[in-house]
C-alpha cells in the first residue's frame, strides 16, 4: 500500500528541483522512505491525512532546515549551503535519514507549524501590478496585504528592480532583483511608485525583528537556493528600518473592517501571493462577498482592485503562477501575468509587445 503523503513529496521533488537539487533528493528520499515505513513516516504519522494545500513536504523540510539552524542537527549542517555546507547533495540523505531516526519527536513538532514563507520575489510581481493600476487610474495606492506573514512584500517600493537598464523602486537600496521580468507590464516605468497607506493581516503574523521570527522565515527558504535567502536577509535589514504593520486576523474581518472605509482620490488595493490554498472555502466565499460589496461602492475617483498571485492546478517543476487583476467600479477580472512560484521571472501578459532585454 502506498503511503498517503508519499505522492505529495514525490511531486514537490520535481517542484523543487529547478532551484534546489539538495530539496529535491531529499524529498524523492523521503517518498520512497514514507513507502517503505521507514523514520519520514514514523514522523509524519500524525499528519499522513492532511491535505495537500496544507503542503506537509514543506513543512517537513521546514522542520529538518530549523533544526540546521539551530545548530541541532550538524551531521545534516555539512549539506546544507544556508549555513556553509558544502557536502554533496547525494550524500545528504543518510544524513537526514539519521536525524528523523534520532528526533523523532521534536521534528514532529515543528513539521506541524504551518508553512510561512514570506518571499519578496514576489514583489517582483506586485510592484509591476501597482505601476499599472496607478498608470490607469491616475492615483496614489493604499495597499492592504492579506496573508502578508511578516509584511516584507508591504515594503514593495523600498526595494530596487534592475530592468534593463534602469532600475526602478529605491534605486540604492540594499535588496536588488535583478531582471525579474522577461516583459514589461502595460505601464509607464518612469512614474514614481506613490503608496500613501499599507497593511497587512495574517493570522500567524511573524515579527520579522525578533530571532525566532527571523528562523521561521529563513527555516522555509530552500536551504541551497543561495539567492532566496540573499533576498531574504535584505529584506530583513528594511524591514528593521520600516517595520511592516501586520494585524493578528484572518483575511475576512479584517477586510470588513478596511474596506469598510473608502477613501476618495486614491486606489484601494487587495493583494495577496500564495495564500488562497490555506484560506478554507467559507471564508473564501466571505472575501468574494466583501469585494464585490466594495466593489459595487468603488467610484473612479476611489477605485477598488484585487490582485492575486496563486497557483493553478498541480504543482509541478513547470507549473506557473497565475497573476489576476479584477478591478471595480465594473468588476472586469484579467489575467496580467504568468509567474513562478517565487515571483521571478514573471511574464506579462498583455505588455508593450516587446521582451525585456537580456
Ligand atoms: C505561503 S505564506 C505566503 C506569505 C506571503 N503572502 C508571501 O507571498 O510571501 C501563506 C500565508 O497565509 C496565511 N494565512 C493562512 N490562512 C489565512 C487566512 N484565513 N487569512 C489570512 N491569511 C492566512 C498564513 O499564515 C501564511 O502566512
Amino acid at each position: 500500500m502506498p503511503h498517503p503523503l508519499a505522492e505529495q513529496f514525490r511531486r514537490q521533488a520535481r517542484y523543487c528541483l529547478p532551484g534546489s537539487p539538495l530539496y529535491a533528493v531529499l524529498l524523492e528520499a523521503m517518498a520512497d522512505d514514507l513507502d517503505a515505513g521507514g523514520p519520514t513516516a514514523h514522523v509524519m504519522e500524525r499528519y499522513r491525512d492532511d491535505p495537500s494545500t496544507s503542503v506537509p513536504p514543506l513543512r517537513l523540510m521546514g522542520a529538518l532546515h530549523r533544526m540546521v539552524l539551530e545548530r541541532r542537527a550538524p551531521e545534516l549542517a555539512l549539506h546544507y549551503p544556508s549555513v556553509g555546507g558544502t557536502a554533496p547533495v547525494r550524500d545528504a540523505w543518510p544524513a537526514a535519514e539519521r536525524l528523523l531516526t534520532q528526533q523523532p519527536d521534536q521534528l514532529a513538532d515543528l513539521a506541524g507549524r504551518p508553512v510561512q514563507t514570506n518571499d519578496v520575489g514576489r514583489c517582483a510581481v506586485l510592484v509591476g501590478a501597482l505601476l499599472v493600476l496607478e498608470h490607469r487610474t491616475g492615483l496614489p495606492i493604499r495597499l492592504f496585504e492579506i496573508g502578508a506573514s511578516a509584511g516584507l512584500n508591504l515594503n514593495v517600493d523600498r526595494y530596487a528592480y534592475v530592468i534593463d537598464h534602469r532600475t526602478l523602486g529605491q534605486p540604492d537600496s540594499r535588496l536588488r532583483l535583478q531582471s525579474p521580468w522577461l516583459s514589461y507590464p502595460p505601464a509607464d516605468l518612469g512614474q514614481r511608485l506613490e503608496i500613501v497607506e499599507r497593511a497587512g493581516c495574517d493570522p500567524l503574523p511573524v515579527d520579522p525583528s525578533t530571532i525566532q521570527g527571523r528562523l521561521t522565515l529563513t527555516s522555509f527558504v530552500w536551504a541551497d537556493w543561495t539567492e532566496r535567502l540573499y533576498r531574504l536577509r535584505a529584506a530583513l535589514q528594511i524591514a528593521a528600518e520600516h517595520p511592516p504593520t501586520v494585524e493578528r486576523a484572518r483575511a475576512a474581518p479584517w477586510l470588513a473592517h478596511r474596506l469598510g472605509r473608502p477613501r476618495a482620490g486614491s486606489v484601494t488595493v487587495v493583494w495577496h501571493s500564495v495564500v488562497w490554498q490555506y484560506i478554507e472555502a467559507a471564508e473564501q466565499a466571505e472575501i468574494e462577498a466583501l469585494l464585490a460589496a466594495a466593489g459595487a461602492r468603488a467610484t473612479d475617483t476611489a477605485p477598488l482592485a484585487l490582485v492575486g498571485m496563486e497557483s493553478v492546478g498541480q504543482l509541478d517543476k513547470d507549473s506557473r503562477l497565475e497573476v489576476t487583476l479584477t478591478s471595480w467600479p465594473g468588476g472586469n477580472r484579467e489575467l496580467l501575468a504568468t509567474t513562478a512560484g517565487h515571483g521571478i521571472p514573471t511574464r506579462w501578459q498583455s505588455g508593450q509587445g516587446r521582451d525585456v532585454a537580456g
